[in-house]
């Protein structure tokens, strides 16, 4: 076998200039393993670490802004913010509003928006000389995406930790290619030869969850680590119970005894025109805190709700976030057999 340099693949896409960043791979925004040391130990490795303002504030305990000058010891390089923008309470939106706002006087350029009408934050990050990317799981949310004005989409597939979509990485890159807009791949990367495949592909980056989970720097509980490496894909299922949509999660003896669906009178609930905003912040409100729990907490084995995605099945072992970033990095830039 014979190896060209010349035709490994390169760290540079849309994605990296877009963020500024030296390689193409983000460290997703989740609520509740984003702790400030993680998203800095991504961003100082040369990807890009997202920070989930409620998962920094409820969770981890800081103060919003010291949070970010937290982050900001630890590394100057580009970190990014996580905007959940829907728009269901008044509250919750106004609380958005101003995380973002002190976001941009804190000197963060990149954000990660969900659900909703990015155009508010869009219009606020390019005052700013920011861009925005986007969640979605299909073209009828990235098309309203891009109508928001936003930079670039991540599609998020069927093998994501978090809300995942229905579909493949494959027919996402089909379905949202001729959108004009960079995409980057959202679910199932967990080694090394999953970023390099899916920049073969066409996808400008990635945005990983699961695998930093698996990290020193990630603050969950050793009894959630050492449940993402034991488990494989055939372990990860979709439930209900928890935010009334379904979320990636590991199946445990617990998980099973709730059962995965919502049950039929919550289903109601969530789908009628009265009921539907009441019945998503009881489901958010009661999921903040019982994902807090389980994700912290060792104390109580009996309240299992580990998420996590498909990538579990390529995650074997704890390693510091930086090492993987680099791992990752010189992968695409090993030369290939020809
Ligand atoms: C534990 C966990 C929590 C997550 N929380 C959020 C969140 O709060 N906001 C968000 O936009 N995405 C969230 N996600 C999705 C991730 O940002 C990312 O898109 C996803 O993890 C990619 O799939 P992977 O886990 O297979 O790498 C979460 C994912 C996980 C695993």
């Amino acid at each position: 076998m014979t190896f060209s340099p010349t035709i490994s693949a390169s760290l540079k896409t849309p994605l990296t200039d877009h963020a500024r960043i030296t390689v193409p791979l983000i460290c997703g925004a989740m609520y509740p393993c984003s702790n400030p040391e993680l998203v800095a130990a991504v961003s100082a490795a040369g990807g890009i670490g997202i920070v989930q303002p409620i998962s920094l504030t409820y969770v981890h305990g800081h103060d919003f802004r010291a949070g970010l000058r937290l982050i900001r010891s630890i590394t100057p390089n580009p970190i990014g913010m996580n905007a959940l923008i829907e728009a269901s309470s008044r509250t919750y939106h106004d609380r958005m509003v101003k995380w973002v706002d002190v976001a941009i006087e804190e000197g963060v350029r990149f954000f990660v928006t969900s659900l909703g009408n990015p155009r508010w934050v869009a219009e606020k990050a390019h005052a700013v000389g920011g861009v925005v990317y986007h969640d979605v799981t299909e073209r009828k949310w990235a098309m309203k995406g891009r109508d928001g004005g936003v930079d670039g989409l991540i599609a998020v597939n069927r093998r994501a930790g978090g809300h995942a979509g229905p579909k493949t990485a494959e027919a996402l890159l089909d379905e949202l290619g001729d959108l004009g807009l960079p995409l980057v791949c959202a679910g199932g990367i967990g080694d090394e030869a999953d970023l390099v495949e899916a920049l073969r592909m066409g996808y400008a980056g990635v945005q990983m969850g699961t695998r930093f989970i698996a990290t020193p720097e990630c603050r969950a509980s050793d009894a959630y680590k050492a449940a993402i490496l034991r488990a494989d894909e055939d372990d990860i299922v979709l439930s209900e119970r928890i935010t009334g949509v379904p979320v990636a999660v590991i199946k445990t003896p617990y998980i099973e005894k709730m059962g995965l669906s919502a049950g039929p009178i919550s289903r109601w609930l969530l789908q009628h025109r009265r009921t539907k905003h009441y019945m998503r912040s009881m489901y958010a409100l009661r999921s903040l805190w019982q994902l807090k729990r389980a994700s912290l907490d060792t104390s109580d084995a009996a309240k299992e709700y580990w998420q996590a995605g498909k990538s579990v099945s390529g995650i074997h072992s704890i390693a510091p976030a930086g090492d993987i970033v680099r791992r990752f990095a010189s992968a695409v830039t090993a030369p290939t057999p020809e």
